[in-house]
């Protein structure tokens, strides 16, 4: 038994996420979660909302709240939506806790004694009617390029060019409107990333088989122009963590907050706090500092492509150069896109099915299936209507719905609802065994290896073997001929119903759960005998026939979802 700590990166606060964000990151994290469990593991799976920031105080503008309140609320929704879509966290925190405001403080903290961090002066853009700096996307005007008339301080929406906020023509404040800006001298701190450089070159360098959309990411950073660049760690903000040395004030930075990317990370360890003080676990140190224990955790953690260079070289700056002896990540797993039928996912814009949306119109065991079996790992990955109503209608409906409704009913017709006893199994099911052990140590590698796609191809083949032997055998023909060969062969089946429940469990845990109710079992245990745990279920057990597992997606329903989710939401 090893212990595993596991991270999800964390999803921002402002709005729900669609499902291009969930397969990148909190699902296949849950997968892996769930199947370590099942293994027999400890695990220790973290996530939580990152609350702070430009987007968050934009978000709540919009919505004509408080900031704070904005965030509690929107917390909750994704609290909610992450429970229904079966996401096992075992503590889902908030970037804006206590926990992470004051361990936060004690990094700028250590990395200032470390002689990591130097204060710069610049000039940025400030607003007299507001009474603020104004950061890039809070200040609006015409591009000097296309002549666009609301781009961006920090880009044009329009033609693309990078901009400053002084190329702007007639620059505004997006808050007040107010057109009276000038330039003025402001403070921040910077991490003295450039320092480092070496130290996490080597780092990276020594990562062992790390997946190669991960290390090709963080060696561009590290090598491209002018490499490891010194990082603006502080904002001129509202909302965030106030700048502190620890407990004590940071002279000359009062009413700064810490950059969202600076405390975001460091959520992954307070998150562990967050977990021991709402009484659910005893000890955080022991997974996340090397001195009390955590030197025998392996730590895995999961994000999209963008997310990478933060991960990689940032956060790692963060923990190394506070040369205290914090836990380093073993294992990053990186997604690419998900696309949505011929273009992109998009918060801002509202395209796609989003996490509320999706579990209006079916079940989650059916979007963590597609989503799951279609994860973008080698390239980006496109969900089409077409291709999602064929594959789970063929996977989940056709091959595992087909075969327990098919076994069960059967049964239940000719021997009752009970496992049937007499006759034994002969040469044919003893190749299905051996080809179904085979296929489970296979499914074990993908899985142990996070090739999520790989993982899902051999369910599905396990799936599928179970159905060809029942077309083979066909126990409804035999019966005639051979009960007591019937009766084996069914009793093979039902006992492959549980093996399927407990290896489908990562993947489709609800339905998992159902089966097992079904099969009248709470023997979830993982086969690592395959032959005996096809034996588990002995002859005289009680089951039940599950209601239908899966309803085929029909044509009308497809083209309806087509045409509700082409839009934008309002
Ligand atoms: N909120 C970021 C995103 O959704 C991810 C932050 S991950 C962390 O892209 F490392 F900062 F925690
Ligand atoms: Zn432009």
């Amino acid at each position: 038994m090893a212990r595993h700590l596991i991270t999800s990166a964390i999803p921002y606060i402002n709005g729900i996420k669609h499902l291009g964000n969930l397969v990148g990151s909190q699902l296949p994290a849950d997968l892996y979660a769930r199947y370590l469990r099942g293994r027999g593991h400890e695990v220790l799976f973290l996530c939580a909302t990152d609350e702070h920031g430009t987007p968050a105080e934009l978000a709540a503008a919009k919505a004509g709240k408080p900031v704070a309140d904005y965030c509690a609320e929107m917390w909750q929704v994704q609290d909610d939506l992450g429970k229904r879509f079966g996401l096992s966290f075992d503590h889902f925190g908030r970037s804006s806790s206590d926990q992470n405001k004051r361990l936060t403080q004690h990094f700028a903290k250590v990395l200032d004694e470390a002689g990591l961090i130097r204060e710069v002066s610049e000039k940025q853009m400030y607003s007299k009617a507001d009474g603020r700096f104004l950061p890039d996307r809070y200040i609006e005007g015409t591009c000097p390029n296309c002549g666009f008339d609301s781009a961006r301080g920090d880009q044009c929406d329009n033609c693309t060019k990078q901009l400053d906020p002084v190329d702007l023509i007639d620059p505004h404040s997006t808050i007040s409107g107010s057109t009276d800006l000038e330039m003025r001298e402001t403070k921040h701190l910077y991490l003295r990333q450039s320092a480092m450089k070496d130290q996490i070159a080597e780092w990276i360098d020594t990562r062992e088989g790390w997946p190669v959309l991960t290390t090709s990411i963080a060696r561009k950073w590290l090598n491209d122009g002018d490499g490891l660049q010194d990082r603006g760690i502080t904002r001129d903000l509202d909302w965030g963590v106030p700048v502190q040395k620890g407990d004590a004030p940071w002279p000359g930075m009062e009413g700064k907050v810490f950059y969202v990317w600076f405390d975001a990370p460091i959520e992954y360890i307070a998150c562990a706090q967050e977990w021991v003080d709402a009484g659910k676990g005893g000890d955080w140190e022991r997974w996340w500092r090397t001195d009390k224990g955590a030197g025998d955790v392996t730590y895995t953690q999961f994000m999209g492509k963008d997310n990478v260079p933060f991960h990689t070289l940032s956060f790692p700056a963060t923990i190394l150069g506070s040369g205290e002896p914090w836990k380093l990540v073993d294992y990053i797993k990186s997604f690419n896109y998900l696309n949505y039928d011929g273009g992109q996912f998009s918060t801002s814009r509202g395209r796609g099915v989003f996490m509320d949306q999706a579990l209006e119109i079916l079940p989650s065991d059916v979007w963590r299936w597609w989503l799951l079996s279609h994860a973008p790992e080698t390239s980006d990955a496109e969900f089409t209507w077409e291709a999602f109503q064929q594959d789970v209608n063929k996977d989940l409906a056709d091959v595992l719905g087909n075969l327990v409704s098919r076994v069960t009913k059967f049964c239940r017709s000719k021997f009752g609802e009970e496992v049937p006893s007499g006759g034994a199994y002969g040469p044919e099911e003893q190749a299905l065994i051996d080809r179904i052990t085979t296929r489970v140590r296979t499914y074990e590698a993908r899985m142990d290896g996070i090739e999520v796609r790989k993982a899902a191809a051999e369910l599905r083949a396990i799936w599928v073997e179970g159905n060809e032997y029942l077309q083979h055998a066909a126990p409804w023909s035999t019966f005639k001929e051979d009960p007591e060969t019937a009766a084996a062969q069914v009793r093979l089946a039902l006992n492959l119903i549980r093996l399927y429940a407990v290896l489908s469990a990562p993947f489709l845990p609800d339905t998992s759960a159902r089966l097992l109710a079904a099969m009248n079992t709470q023997d979830a245990a993982w086969p690592d005998d395959v032959p005996g745990a096809l034996q588990a279920l002995l002859a005289g057990h009680a089951f039940t026939v599950p209601d239908n597992l899966f309803a085929k997606i029909t044509d009308d329903e497809r083209a309806d979802w087509a045409a509700r989710f082409a839009g934008t939401r309002g």
